[in-house]
């Protein structure tokens, strides 16, 4: 932190000032101190099965290209002509191996190089063509899913993800514990949020308590069982502890079972389907086989932090919240179904997550009235130096607990809690406050914010 700047947030509080989801000013020192020094998620590796497959994402405000390029190799990529900065790639995705700028004609390879100059010429020899590619962002590939970053201070991947990996990778193992084990459902579903991208993010850190919001759902019954609530789990008698797990140096989280039993027995997931409720029976005692004690574990969603946020136990789902305005952000998210699964498990997965998720889904509907109300709430004049509450079991969480492969760096609670989220904001405010080298950093504007 800068000597004498004082933190945005009072964690030791639990308080926040909601004027961190509204202000103009903070909205672009996010740009320069949080999104510029971050890796995030653009796709996965399902997308682009073939030699010159390729998509468009976003990292952070910008806009990219992924390319698998005709050595087999991903890259990520502005999607910006470095000439005049025209959007390279107007499509979703598809096959190409040659990207043509539609201002000029420039046209790159499948790896960013500029391959072609219309009335190269007259440049008399003086345009070096290796200087003027798409430029390339840093690449992560992790259990199948692509992350980028342009900051070139940023730690490599897994050390940005430090003790909060086991989280991700748990999360892309398939039901039967096998690494790598997802597909994508093609497309990836898009639409606009009319609220600050944080809300979403702090609510999958740890938000296990707006639950009452959703009781309409819960009532009719959409989990694949059939036979109670909206989740996989609800219909699962087994004893488990319900943990808020957070990472407070690195801002990951996730919400988290913890069974007692590490041979707990199969419930019936699909009883109306013998041959998916077969699936996630093996899957499910399979896993037990591959993980041991860890399978004990039970990964229902979390955040990495800054902008990604997952849907696990059932409901496998990738978004992104992608900053356009203080109170308006972009969601892309993504759907999978087990790489290896019989087509009708994929089938009743990807009819669950219709019903469960996205802008027409039943839980997503509710979640989205939530967070543009509390939007909203960042507008009040009235109320405008009244802090939001994130008080919530202050000072319970405890470091490698309840099982020390958490690890030393993580933060733990049960039940009811802001833990989650304070982990998350403790990461946002040391990025919003500490000394930032690039040479277009400002100085924060405390008084606007605070
Ligand atoms: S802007 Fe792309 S070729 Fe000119
Ligand atoms: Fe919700």
């Amino acid at each position: 932190m800068n000597p004498g700047t004082p933190p945005i947030v009072d964690l030791a509080k639990g308080l926040i000032p909601r004027t961190i989801y509204s202000s103009q000013d903070c909205f672009e020192q996010e740009r320069d101190r949080v999104f510029s020094r971050s890796w995030m998620y653009v796709g996965h590796e399902s997308q682009l099965p073939q030699k010159g497959d390729f998509f468009v994402s976003q990292c952070g405000h910008e806009p990219v290209l992924v390319t698998r390029d005709m050595t087999g190799a991903v890259n990520v990529m502005l999607n910006h002509c470095p000439h005049r900065g025209v959007k390279v790639c107007r499509y979703d995705h598809g096959n190409a191996q040659r990207f043509t700028c539609p201002y000029h004609f420039w046209s790159f390879g499948s790896d960013g190089k500029l391959v072609g100059i219309p009335k190269e010429e007259c440049y008399e020899g003086k345009l070096d063509a290796s200087q003027w590619g798409l430029m390339k962002a840093r690449v992560a590939l992790f259990g199948g899913s692509i992350w980028a970053t342009f900051g070139a201070d940023v730690p490599a991947f897994e050390d940005y993800l430090g003790d909060a990996a086991f989280t991700l990778r748990d999360f892309w193992a398939g039901p039967d514990g096998e690494d790598d084990g997802w597909e994508i459902v093609e497309g990836v579903q898009k639409w606009d949020l009319p609220c600050n991208w944080k809300f979403p993010v702090e609510n999958a850190a740890g938000d296990l308590y707006h639950d009452p919001s959703h009781a309409s759902v819960q009532r009719l019954g959409i989990a694949m069982s059939g036979k109670k609530g909206r989740h996989a789990w609800d219909a699962d008698p087994a004893k488990f502890r319900t943990l808020n797990l957070g990472y407070p140096g690195s801002g990951h989280a996730c919400r988290a079972s913890l069974y007692d039993d590490e041979k707990r027995a199969y419930v019936s997931m699909w009883g109306q389907d013998p041959v998916v409720d077969e699936y996630f029976r093996d899957a499910h005692y399979e896993r037990q086989r591959r993980l041991g004690e860890r399978s004990r574990f039970y990964n229902r969603g979390g955040a990495i932090f800054p902008n990604m946020t997952y849907l696990a136990a059932g409901r496998t789902a990738v978004t992104i919240f992608v900053p356009r305005a203080p109170g308006m952000s972009e969601v892309w998210r993504w759907y999978f179904v087990p790489r290896k699964a019989p087509q009708a498990v994929k089938d009743a997965l990807r009819h669950y997550l219709l019903r469960y998720a996205g802008p027409a889904g039943m839980t997503e509907t509710d979640d989205i009235e939530n967070w543009t109300g509390a939007q909203l709430g960042t507008a009040s004049h009235a109320a405008a130096s009244n802090p939001f509450n994130f008080m919530l079991q202050l000072d319970k969480a405890k470091p490698a607990w309840p099982v020390p492969w958490f690890g030393e760096t993580s933060l733990c609670d049960e039940g009811i809690s802001d833990n989650g989220q304070r982990c998350f904001y403790a990461r946002w405010n040391t990025a919003m406050t500490e000394p930032v080298r690039a040479a277009n950093a400002r100085v924060i504007a405390l008084k606007e914010i605070a």
